[in-house]
């Protein structure tokens, strides 16, 4: 391993925000590029988010897809750091899109709104991070607006998201009485004035017992700020690293995205505890970001919004070894050789095209039609990196072709979309019809249209009542075979060919697994 190598690796701190949508994470991603000087005024980053009013709106879609391209990654430098930020898709309709680059991802920070506390999809996307025992800080936000008692929201964050948590920083009221916040890692007060623009001054003191802390917020406010802070100590055991590292402790911090307050005490305590790149597992063996052979995977697929010019933008994250232009790699799946001559780095909101990249970071690369998500490239080892486990969806369409002169327009464009991730697709083994399965509405519509528009196909959908899509499996071979035949017209395959049970409904399920014990019904395709 050479030292350069891992110079560059030890920099490099690649995550994720997550959020409920309107929790503020487009906020404090913006933030967050304007302290790592990738923008300069706030405003510069569009949220990506599709406003609840224009489920139909096919403008909001395509704009939607054209906004997150040039955001799906932030890459800046802050200090000696090399951050790089995955952006996920705001609209809980593309959640399965977010799991997937959760698997890219090293750390992630959940941001959760001091008012509402933890909400839906803020728990779905926890479940995600437990899985995979990605380390978590998390910040509560908007503490210039009346909201919880911060107490209250560490024991439901605790108890909702099932970490156990530890403040470093704490409010100094909350609302319009907010004065400010006490960073306990590093022991200083930053003191609140409200401002969009710019970065808030941050005032030195001693410790919390000097009698500066009572000039600055009033007597009351700084005995209150001591008895929180004591029994901050008497609940919360010391903040170890280690136990962060592990994915068992959540830092967390308040302030005030859109203020710009506590932002920055987030992002200095992020850079030096969240981890570098970390190693893999790969079904073969584990891969270290530090061995110099390259490798890494596709975690997610783009579409050019151009339906002239079908080509995608296929996003690696870089797991091992140096990445370098116009050198061959294996594209394991396919067990051929290419190499890129543009693949591009996501630098302070622009493309560029990179002649080398590290563990960490992600590179796009420009494609017709070769990959796949979860495809593994590497310097000529078969390896395959373990993705994340696809979900049963929750809603599902029969798909059929609306224009007979189409089909193979129609067959192509499904196939790829699949591919890139768009949804799931499960084949009824009795009748051979296609299911397309989704975790909202909005998929669909956006599966029709991109159909319409990029491939000249016309789909209709059909209804289908469906409650979950359950991979099965069993020790006992007579057994699968007798339940497959007893429930073959429910039996479908999905895209590796696995089988599938369709339940359609939650006692359905239950029939099943009573009466046929010796199957085990999944709601993830891995197990
Ligand atoms: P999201 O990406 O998680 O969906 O949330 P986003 O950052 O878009 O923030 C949602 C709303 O909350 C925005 O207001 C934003 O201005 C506001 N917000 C974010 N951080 C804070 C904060 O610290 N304090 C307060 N008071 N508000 C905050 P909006 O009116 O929905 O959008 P906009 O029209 O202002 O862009």
């Amino acid at each position: 391993m050479s030292d350069e190598l891992n110079k560059e690796i030890a920099r490099r701190r690649t995550f994720a925000i997550i959020s409920h949508p309107d929790a503020g994470k487009t906020t404090l991603t913006e933030k967050l590029l304007l302290f790592g000087g990738a923008i300069h005024v706030a405003g510069a980053v569009k949220s990506n988010k599709i406003k609840k009013t224009a489920t139909s709106d096919w403008m909001e879609i395509e704009k939607q897809r054209g906004i997150s391209v040039a955001t799906s990654v932030m890459g800046f430098n802050y200090g000696d750091y090399k951050i790089n930020i995955l952006d996920t898709p705001g609209h809980q309709d593309f959640a399965e899109d977010t799991f997937r680059t959760l698997t890219a991802v090293d750390s992630v920070i959940i941001v959760v709104d001091v008012a509402k506390g933890v909400e839906t999809q803020t728990r779905r996307l926890m479940e995600v991070c437990r899985m995979r025992n990605t380390p978590v800080i998390v910040f509560v936000n908007k503490l210039d607006r009346e909201g919880r008692d911060p107490f209250d929201i560490l024991d439901e964050l605790e108890s909702e998201l099932q970490i156990q948590v530890r403040p470093l920083s704490w409010p100094i009221n909350i609302g319009a009485k907010f004065k400010g916040v006490y960073n306990i890692y590093e022991q200083g007060l930053d003191l609140f004035t409200p401002s969009k623009q710019t970065i808030s001054e941050r005032v030195e003191i001693s410790d919390v017992t000097s009698p500066e802390v009572d000039r600055l917020v009033g007597e009351a406010d700084a005995q209150k700020l001591r008895d929180d802070l004591e029994l901050i100590e008497g609940v919360y055991p010391e903040f170890d690293t280690d136990a962060y590292l592990r994915g068992e402790v959540a830092p967390v911090f308040f302030g005030s995205a859109l203020n710009t307050f506590g932002v920055k005490e987030l992002l200095d305590c992020f850079v030096k505890i969240a981890p570098s790149p970390r190693p893999i597992e790969a079904v073969e063996r584990q891969v270290r970001p530090d061995e110099e052979g390259f490798s890494g995977f596709v975690f997610k697929i783009h579409a050019n919004m151009d339906p002239n010019h079908r080509s995608c933008i296929a996003f690696v994250k870089i797991c091992s070894g140096k990445f370098e232009r116009n050198v061959n790699y294996l594209h394991v799946r396919q067990g051929k050789q290419m190499r890129f001559a543009a693949p591009t780095a996501f630098m302070a909101q622009k493309k560029n095209i990179v002649d080398e990249a590290y563990p960490g970071d992600i590179v796009g690369i420009p494609d017709t039609g070769n990959f796949k998500i979860g495809d593994t490239l590497t310097g000529g080892e078969n390896l395959h990196f373990k993705g994340l486990p696809s979900f049963s969806p929750e809603m599902f369409k029969y798909i059929e072709n609306a224009d007979p002169m189409k089909a193979k327009q129609l067959d192509k464009g499904i196939r790829q979309l699949m591919d890139e991730g768009v949804a799931q697709m499960f084949t009824n083994q009795f009748n051979g019809r296609k299911i397309i399965g989704t975790v909202g509405q909005l998929q669909f519509e956006v599966i029709q249209y991109r159909l319409l528009h990029e491939y000249g196909a016309q789909c209709r959908w059909e209804p289908i009542s469906l409650y979950k899509a359950c991979w099965i499996e069993s020790d006992d071979d007579e057994a699968l075979a007798a339940f497959k035949k007893r429930k073959h017209q429910f039996m479908a395959t999905d895209k590796d060919g696995r089988d599938v049970f369709l339940a359609d409904s939650n006692y359905v399920l239950q029939m099943a697994q009573s009466d046929f014990p010796k199957i085990r019904f999944h709601t993830t395709s891995e197990y």
